[in-house]
């Protein structure tokens, strides 16, 4: 039957490697594989990886998110990392797709380095705090945002859908030389949007399904590569070619998009993590000058992985009482290390240099 963009896609061919690798394709996939490994090197040399990444990966989220319109500014999502965000707010959404993150990684190890539907669907409910499962009933579509008109019917309904994913994690969990690690990065990528499975957060739960097979894969030890920022910087694109796949079969176009996110990307963090290391090593010096013998690792730590302090966070890591708390703070205001920020009653101690290499768009 000819393709209908206004009924469910039950013939979306399953994924096989196929002759998709022309040479340019793969001269880009080299490319693209060469920053990714200067990034896999630079997390590998790093003392305390969980320290620095959290942060990046909180961009990814951040970034993730607001492709789906869901825009917080850094300075609320700081705000909401030292505090208790409220249940049902954008950046508690946003939160929850760095838990999201580590979740499905945490899971994926847990059971033989697979990539599971069932990773998937705990994915999409972690990210959207409900039990929602695989789509069992028809009516979902993609419209344009613009026209309304709609975009795509993907397939329906559970049980055809569940087959399309068994079929995908197997493509995904078998190992074959026949294609490249990245480009196989790009058919997947298409494939679980093109099932979109669930009713809502498909796009977020895809993304975080790339870092997953990167690190699966051991193209890189933590799941750091937020793609995010360059898709959204390029979302008519992104949306565009998705839809080429479908319409014409064009995997050429889309691959060279996903290899020059990687490229453009994997450049990126790198260049932020090493930035952030020597921020760190600065930091640290400043800080055994002006705290001396009081001078404590822990709190280096913190303000490296919550960019916003408050008097309670140290308090409440056990780190001083308060008034030492406040003491120090304090004292790394005036050095210049920190810079506060009064909110209603709270005062919010910024470490600038970090919030800066984080929100710094290249
Ligand atoms: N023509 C298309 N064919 C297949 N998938 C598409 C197409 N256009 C967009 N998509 C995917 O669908 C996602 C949106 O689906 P959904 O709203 O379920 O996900 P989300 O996580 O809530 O949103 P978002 O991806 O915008 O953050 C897009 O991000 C993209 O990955
Ligand atoms: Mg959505």
């Amino acid at each position: 039957m000819a393709y209908d963009k206004n009924i469910p896609y039950n013939d979306l061919p399953d994924l096989a490697p196929q002759d998709v690798e022309s040479l340019e394709l793969l001269r880009h996939a080299i490319n693209a594989a060469r920053q990714l490994a200067e990034l896999k090197g630079l997390c590998e040399t790093m003392p305390d990886p969980r320290l620095l990444l959290n942060s990046i990966v909180l961009q990814e989220s951040r970034e993730s998110s607001a492709i789906e319109n869901i825009v917080t500014t850094w300075d609320e999502l700081f705000r909401a990392e030292a505090d208790k965000p409220v249940e049902g707010s954008p950046v508690k959404e946003v939160l929850r797709y760095r838990e999201a993150m580590y979740a499905g990684l945490k899971f994926m190890q847990e059971h033989g380095n697979l990539i599971t539907t069932n990773n998937l669907v705990q994915i999409v409910q972690t990210i959207k705090n409900n039990d929602a499962g695989i789509r069992n009933q028809p009516g979902t579509q993609l419209r344009s945002s613009i026209t309304g008109e709609v975009i795509f019917t993907p397939p329906c309904c559970e049980d055809i859908i569940r087959n399309k994913l068994a079929a995908l994690e197997q493509f995904i969990n078998t190992n074959t030389e026949q294609i490249d690690p990245l480009i196989k990065m790009a058919l997947l990528h298409y494939q679980f949007e093109a099932i979109h499975p669930f009713a809502d957060g498909n796009g977020r739960t895809g993304r975080i399904l790339n870092n997953l097979y990167l690190v699966q894969q051991n193209l890189l030890p933590q799941p750091v590569l937020y793609l995010s920022a360059y898709i959204s910087d390029n979302k008519q694109d992104y949306y565009q070619l998705l839809r080429r796949v479908t319409e014409q079969g064009n995997w050429s176009d889309w691959i060279l998009f996903i290899l020059t996110a990687i490229t453009t990307t994997a450049q990126q963090t790198t260049k932020k993590i090493r930035d952030m290391i020597l921020l760190k090593a600065e930091t640290e010096a400043k800080m055994r000058e002006v705290l001396k013998g009081s001078y404590n690792q822990e709190l280096l730590h913190i303000l490296f992985t919550h960019p916003y302090v408050k008097i309670d966070t140290l308090v409440n890591k056990k780190l001083a009482h308060r008034q030492t708390a406040s003491g120090y703070l304090k004292k790394l205001t005036a050095a210049g290390v920190l810079t506060p920020q009064k909110t209603g009653k709270t005062t919010y101690y910024i470490n600038q240099g970090l919030t800066e290499i984080l929100s710094r768009r290249s």
